[in-house]
């Protein structure tokens, strides 16, 4: 599906204030950025507003502070500092968003300039998204760029309110998450093959219906699995299980049989007596989990299995892991899919979160197609469901 909005390209910035609208939501430790992907995928917009003249102002949220002011482990100064040293840019930073010292900040620049401002959530009315605060964001620039893909399904002040001000555009991120993630279930090359882990059925169910209508193969995994498998009549011991979903999941099964599409489930599992470090696995057939043991990985003859499959594909849609992927004793299949989707040539979209967590953790990052920056975003895209920050953009 072709991006159907104007992107920075169209618009015109030449000593125009742009004002754009980052993810710099980055994991933070001790006021250091500890995963800089966000600030990198921001980049490439960033570097072509400044080669077109225009004074960039950067704004993000960062965390979900309280909303009554400026907390210090969530300002965005370590964030504008990571820009400065990957770019070798000098990146201006002012501990203001919308009073005199932000307004002052932006009236100083100069074309080519860069200047981050701060936390746009140190205020309530972001998140409630206030028309008073996007007049002011708004009032910083010419022109508004969208870049946050990871922020594009919050109807929040600074992602949506500028678009009702000033011409708004998206970045090169935006359209290119946005343009992958939809153009696989536009027409993916076959057999497409979505794997899908995690938790809880009850937060994947949308997903799980879309993939159904698209995927030649579904694979499931992760806590999720047990509430299947309850579907199935099997029993689950002490696992992680939503039992007022079993219905919901036992249509999912009838769905995807009615449709012909094939759906995997775990044939054994590595299972442990509590959840912890120190727990230790056994594995056991699906339909054999005793009563006091938990599901904690998918087992060998699983992970077999599921690498078989996806080694067919020509298409993979990945999120969710298959176990309890951070305790190394739990991470094998987890890895074992990882590394399959790595090893085959097919095209790999990671959908964000745990996954893209699960590909850093494993080094297999550069193996894959396109790992998305966004989780919750990429979840409603891929759902079908349409991005308000997306939406109030210009046509093109
Ligand atoms: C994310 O990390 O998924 C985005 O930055 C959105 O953050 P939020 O869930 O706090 O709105």
């Amino acid at each position: 599906m072709a991006f159907t909005k104007k992107t920075v390209r169209d618009a015109d910035v030449d000593g125009k204030r742009v004002l754009m609208r980052v993810d710099f939501n980055v994991p933070l430790k001790d006021g250091v950025v500890t995963d800089d992907t966000r600030v990198r995928a921001a980049i490439p917009t960033i570097q072509y507003l400044k080669e077109h003249n225009a004074k960039v102002i950067l704004m993000s949220h960062l965390g979900r502070p309280d909303g009554t002011g400026f907390q210090p482990e969530l300002s965005l100064r370590p964030a504008a500092e990571k820009l400065a040293e990957l770019t070798g840019y000098e990146v201006k930073f002012v501990e203001d968003t919308y009073g005199e010292k932000a307004a002052e900040a932006v009236a100083a620049l100069e074309p080519g300039d860069i200047l981050v401002l701060e936390n746009v959530r140190f205020d309530k009315r972001e998140k409630k998204n206030d028309p008073e605060i996007a007049k002011t964001l708004a009032s910083y620039g010419d022109v508004f760029v969208l870049d946050a893909f990871g922020t594009a399904h919050r109807a929040q002040g600074s992602v949506v309110g500028p678009a009702a001000y000033l011409p708004a555009y998206a970045g090169f991120l935006l359209e290119k998450e946005v343009d992958t993630l939809t153009g696989i279930f536009a027409d993916p090359e076959r057999p497409f093959v979505a794997i899908v882990g995690g938790s809880k059925v009850s937060s994947k169910i949308g997903v799980l219906d879309h993939l159904i209508d698209s995927a030649d193969t579904l694979i499931i995994g992760g806590g999720m699995a047990y509430t299947f498998f309850l579907a199935k009549g099997y029993t689950v011991g002490s696992s992680l299980k939503e039992e007022d979903w079993v219905e919901r999941a036992g249509d999912m099964l009838k769905k995807a049989e009615d449709k012909g599409v094939k759906i995997l489930l775990p044939v054994d599992n590595v299972v442990a007596d509590h959840f912890g470090e120190d727990a230790e696995g056994e594995i056991v057939d699906s339909d054999k989990i005793p009563d006091d043991r938990m599901g904690m990985d998918i087992g060998p003859k699983t992970r077999e299995l599921y690498a078989e499959a996806i080694k067919g594909a020509k298409t993979v849609f990945w999120n969710g892991p298959m176990g309890v992927f951070e305790m190394d004793q739990f991470a094998a299949g987890t890895e074992a899919v990882c590394r399959a989707v790595a090893d085959s040539d097919c095209t790999s979209i990671i959908g964000g979160g745990d996954s893209v967590a699960a590909v850093n953790k494993f080094g297999l990052a550069d193996k894959m197609s396109w790992i998305s920056t966004g989780g919750g975003a990429s979840m409603e895209l891929v759902e079908g469901k349409a991005l308000p920050g997306v939406e109030a953009l210009l046509d093109a």
